[in-house]
């Protein structure tokens, strides 16, 4: 053997042991403690962070490792120091150490294996294998262990079939491990080498130990202390892993926390004790309008931050706040909201910078829009008041408040509400619904209120409600409206002065008309008659009638035709049928000759046929079928008209429906539409209605409607009779 190789050996000797060298056999079961130790302390460490299965089981593995190196470790010193006798321990630890190792090693690269490659069912197998196999061999060679001793003093005890068993069982359960797990492959990669390098070192301990047993004594020598070595180093291997894995954990979360850096809107920096930037994230580009490279190594000062100060401050508190304005390259000013924190008196500085140039606009824009409302309040021409919905209690009132009540606005301050009310009950009634029925707005048109003089005024009131820090506010606004109601008095009255004074005219209008057409009738009537008569007469007793005979029949015909005309007159001046016949009979003779006169083809039911009425209503009938039959003719464009006259239970109806060109509505509400406002009129005086509708194209309907109360009222015999008879 070279003297390289066996200077190799020897060291391997020293780590591992397996000459027996009492020193040697010493370090061989302290560095896998120590090794073991260290891989606990780590999984233990993992499992309480984590509380992952995996770091519980490998714990638990390693614990059971350092168990057995300390148990072999407290033998061999008490062999080499003489404590007890090789002779009297050997026959008790073999069994023990072997199912400990097994157990441990089946553990360590179950839960390895397991966490690598998500077989789950296959290596919950593994498991039941490992466990039952140390448990199990355990069991059958404890006893038979020291029997076999005693009977072969000069053999080792690797002869024994116990042992060999325990070397064959590990060396399949983690040759099957490493198989799997160094051919296994997933879509993240596959696992860590560190990994097939543990279990192959553990395996091959195992594998190089059946070998052993059919070695000479002197490569015995060779193989021990690299087996043993194989097994020392394989746990470092394992803690490897956690290594591995920890150091990539933290590279992550330092990659995550860079990115909540960068991604942060506010200006993160970190300056030096003088104030000089050294790192500063993206938002620097924002707020500032600079690359972060720019303002790195620069002053704080230079973007508007007074340092000393605040540092001055900063010493009394930890964490201190300032509101600066800064002016970006481009022009624009921004404020901004530093915070500071300072490692320890003297350290470096942390520090978030907010642009809260939009907060400082919308809180000087609101400032602007309140004070404009202010005004608008203040200076309102109603009065307003502002009371808590709850309390009654008025909190704030305009300069209109104070001249409209009389009080001025600090006395309103303490009052209630309701005692400015004269009707306070409706007032408590208005607020209730206000809030019940969740009414934004409520106007009422007249409510009474009371000065400080005690003189009542009536107002138009509108009131709102709005909730403030869940109180329910109300804010009433109220017009004195005094000289209104007086004004709409007086425009009533003067209304109604008019109306008599139309009425009047009409009715004298009426008594003139039936005056001339007296005259008309009696007096040129009888005295057309008499020329006509008296020219008949002459023409019986002329000589030669024959020369005569012409002109004078001439003559007699336009005086038949003057004498129809002076009959027509006086009939529309005052149809004396109306006074006779009735309005039945009235109208239609009223609208035979006004069919023979426009061409307009007409048609008139009345029912019943004859109908009896005051002479009031009937010539005022009478004189709205004149003005709407005239208006037909003229605007209308009509060829056929219809007029109904019905008496029936509730009321007397008259329609007149023309199929013409039909009235705007304009037309009918015109102030000017005289004949209409007539018709109007009329019908009202009785207390009756009246309906215009037109339809463009197709006509016109009038329709007007008389209560009959009204018309029973005046004593009419005929009406009544009707009305009995239940027609
Ligand atoms: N039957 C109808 N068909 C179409 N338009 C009509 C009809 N009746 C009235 N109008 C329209 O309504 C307007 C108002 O009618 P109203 O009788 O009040 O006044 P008027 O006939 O013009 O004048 P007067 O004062 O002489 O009656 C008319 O000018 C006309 O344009
Ligand atoms: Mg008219």
């Amino acid at each position: 053997m070279s003297s390289a190789l066996q200077n190799i050996l020897d060291i391997l000797a020293s780590f591992g042991g397996g000459r027996g060298v009492p020193e040697q056999e010493i370090v061989r079961f302290l560095l896998p403690s120590f090794f073991w130790a260290l891989l606990l302390y780590t999984s233990a460490n993992q499992w309480l962070k984590f509380r992952l299965g995996r770091d519980r089981i490998i714990a638990i593995a390693a614990l059971i490792g350092l168990v057995r190196e300390l148990f072999m470790f407290s033998i061999s010193f008490s062999v080499a120091k003489g404590y007890v006798s090789h002779e009297s321990v050997h026959p008790l630890f073999p069994p023990v150490e072997h199912s400990l190792i097994l157990l441990s090693s089946t553990l360590v690269s179950y839960a390895f294996c397991k966490h690598f490659t998500e077989i789950k069912g296959l290596w919950r197998y593994y498991l039941y294998a490992g466990v039952s196999a140390s448990t199990g061999l355990y069991l059958v060679t404890a006893p038979t262990w020291a029997r076999f001793i005693s009977l072969h003093p000069e053999l080792k005890f690797g002869a024994f079939w116990g042992d060999m068993l325990y070397r064959i069982t590990g060396a399949v359960l983690l040759l099957f491990a490493l198989i799997v797990t160094a051919t296994y492959r997933r879509q993240k990669g596959k696992p860590p080498t560190l990994l097939i390098i543990g279990i192959t070192l553990l395996f091959l301990d195992e594998f190089l130990m059946i070998f052993n047993l059919y070695l000479k004594e002197e490569y015995k020598e060779v193989f021990n202390p690299i087996r043993h070595n194989l097994h020392i180093w394989a746990v470092p291997s394992f803690i490897g892993i956690y290594w591995n894995e920890l150091r990539r954990k933290l590279s992550a979360k330092e990659e995550q926390i860079q990115k909540i850096f960068e991604l942060n809107p506010n200006v993160l920096c970190l300056a030096n004790p003088e104030g000089k930037v050294m790192i500063a994230n993206r938002a620097v580009r924002d707020v500032f309008g600079l690359k972060e490279d720019f303002i790195r190594g620069k002053s704080l000062k230079e973007f508007g931050l007074n340092l000393k100060d605040m540092l001055e401050g900063l010493k009394n508190q930890r964490t201190l706040y300032s509101i600066t304005p800064y002016r970006t390259p481009e022009g624009q000013l921004k404020w901004l909201y530093w915070r500071l924190l300072q490692d320890a008196e003297g350290g470096n500085i942390y520090i978030n910078i907010t642009d809260i140039t939009e907060k400082k606009l919308l809180e000087e824009r609101l400032a602007a829009s309140e004070q404009q409302y202010r005004l608008l309040f203040r200076y309102a021409s109603d009065a307003i008041l502002l009371f808590d919905e709850a309390s009654e209690s008025i909190e704030d009132a305009n300069y209109a408040s104070e001249m409209l009540f009389g009080y001025t606005a600090e006395e309103l301050k303490a009052m209630s509400i309701l005692e400015l009310s004269a009707e306070p009950e409706k007032t408590k009634e208005t607020i209730t619904r206000l809030r019940k029925e969740r009414l934004r707005l409520l106007s009422i048109p007249k409510r009474l209120f009371r000065r400080k003089d005690g003189s009542v005024f009536a107002g138009e009131v509108s009131i709102g409600i709005y909730t403030v820090k869940n109180r329910h506010k109300c804010i009433v606004s109220i017009r004195d409206i005094t000289r209104r109601l007086k004004q709409e008095e007086r425009l009533k009255q003067s209304e109604q002065k008019l109306r008599k004074l139309t009425l009047h005219l009409q009715k004298v209008r009426e008594e003139e008309r039936a005056r001339i057409a007296r005259e008309i009738h009696d007096e040129l009537g009888q005295l057309l008659t008499a020329v006509k008569i008296e020219i008949s007469s002459l023409l019986n007793r002329l000589d030669n009638p024959q020369a005569l005979l012409r002109p004078i029949n001439k003559t007699l015909g336009l005086i038949n035709s003057t004498l129809n005309t002076v009959k027509r007159l006086s009939m529309e001046l005052r149809p004396s049928v109306l006074d006779h016949l009735g309005i039945v009979a009235a109208m239609e003779w009223y609208i035979e000759e006004y069919e023979e006169r426009t061409g307009i083809i007409c048609h008139f039911r009345a029912s019943p046929s004859s109908i009896e009425l005051p002479q009031q209503v009937s010539l005022s009938l009478f004189r709205v079928l004149q003005e709407a039959l005239t208006n037909v003719a003229r605007h209308s464009k009509a060829t056929e008209v219809e007029v109904n006259l019905t008496l029936k239970q509730r009321g007397l109806l008259m329609g007149i429906r023309d199929n013409g060109i039909g009235i705007r509505r304009e037309e009918i509400e015109a102030p000017d539409s005289f004949g209409i406002l007539g018709i109007k009129e009329r019908i009202r005086e009785l207390g009756g209605t009246v309906m215009i509708e037109g339809k463009s194209g197709k006509g016109t309907l009038i329709m007007i409607e008389l209560p009959l109360q009204d018309i029973i009222k005046e004593d009419s015999g005929k009406v009544k009779e009707i009305l009995s008879s239940g027609s």
